[in-house]
């Protein structure tokens, strides 16, 4: 699994570009789905048949990661960005961004005066070693991710986009380890989900489903004096939603997460985070409402260039949700 985790991770996709990681996805799940589609915004929809006594579930990953969009370029070939998503400056500066056709650019700052700011997007520019205008590889509106390699430490997996190209993997684990389920199962590899969860949207909508799952990370302040308290450490297990800012999940559904874990004695922990929002609740408000839930990965360093995960929490993710599906 490590290996097409790294894949993914090292993709180029941020929000409305997920041309490339969709071309990996499709490519690994191929042989494991009845029928494979990409709808009109890119979202990649995979469907596997169950046998006719199950519901209709809609699991959601998406595939766009954060990132940045050119606005300006002046005449010495430094070119100015707008964020796509929520990135954090502060992480920014010095950093690399790599735009679709690899060119890479260097993240640099200008002078601050007051040094106890943190950076605003405003004072960044990136360097891709244009002179000016004419040799400058890249357009206004081309988009760049950040650039970093997937490296191990310890159980963990630190790389650039674990959000949520980490969710993605997941839904490819479960594909390839459920080889029955009474369920009609949509695998939904979502796009523009940084930018207010639009590919679900869009995704949910037409499939109409009974119940609704997303996979995506989530905040894992186990680190020394985090921003905010909340029962989830790196190691413990997926994380189960109770609540974020965009959702109260449906009580059946964190029930039969919780149930299925505690039968199949697969480590967990209640997720209450105090901000943010999933596909899920895409899902739970598309037309006359769907029954949601949401399965979290613990990451530490989010909406960075290292977002660190541990790989036991990533396969207990896989076992829960293929253990619930399976029937
Ligand atoms: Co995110
Ligand atoms: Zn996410």
């Amino acid at each position: 699994m490590k290996k097409i985790i790294k894949q993914l991770v090292e993709a180029y996709g941020p929000s409305g570009h997920e041309e490339q990681v969709r071309a990996l996805i499709k490519k690994e799940i191929r042989a494991l789905a009845d029928e494979i589609r990409t709808d009109t915004l890119g979202n990649l929809i995979a469907f596997k048949k169950g046998n006719g006594k199950g519901r209709r579930i809609m699991l959601s990953a998406h595939m766009d990661e954060i990132g940045v969009i050119v606005s300006y370029i002046d005449n010495k070939g430094f070119l100015r960005i707008n964020p796509i998503g929520g990135g954090q400056p502060l992480y920014e500066v010095t950093g690399r961004v790599r735009f679709a056709d690899g060119t890479t650019g260097v993240i640099g700052m200008e002078k601050q005066d007051d040094q106890s700011k943190i950076p605003v997007i405003d004072k960044l520019f990136v360097d891709v070693g244009a002179t000016g205008r004419k040799d400058c590889p890249v357009k206004v509106g081309d988009a760049a991710c950040f650039d970093r390699q997937m490296v191990e430490t310890g159980g963990n997996l630190i790389a650039k986009s674990m959000d949520d190209r980490i969710g993605c993997a997941v839904l490819i684990g479960v594909m390839k380890a459920l080889k029955n389920s009474p369920h009609d199962i949509y695998f939904v590899f979502s796009v523009q989900e940084e930018v207010g969860l639009r590919g679900a949207t869009t995704s949910a909508f037409g499939i109409l489903p009974e119940l609704g799952i997303a996979v995506d990370v989530t905040a894992c302040p186990d680190t020394p004096e985090a921003p905010h308290k909340m029962a989830v450490e790196l190691g413990k297990g997926p994380a189960i939603k109770i609540k974020d800012a965009g959702m109260l999940a449906a009580p059946k559904i964190k029930d039969w997460m919780i149930e299925t874990a505690e039968r199949r004695r697969i480590p967990y922990q209640l997720e209450v985070l105090p901000f943010g929002a999933t596909d899920a609740r895409a899902m739970q408000t598309t037309q006359s409402g769907v029954l949601s839930g949401c399965l979290s990965i613990p990451c530490r360093y989010v909406h960075s260039t290292s977002e660190t995960v541990s790989y036991s929490d990533v396969q207990n993710a896989v076992k829960l949700l293929t253990a619930m599906l399976v029937k």
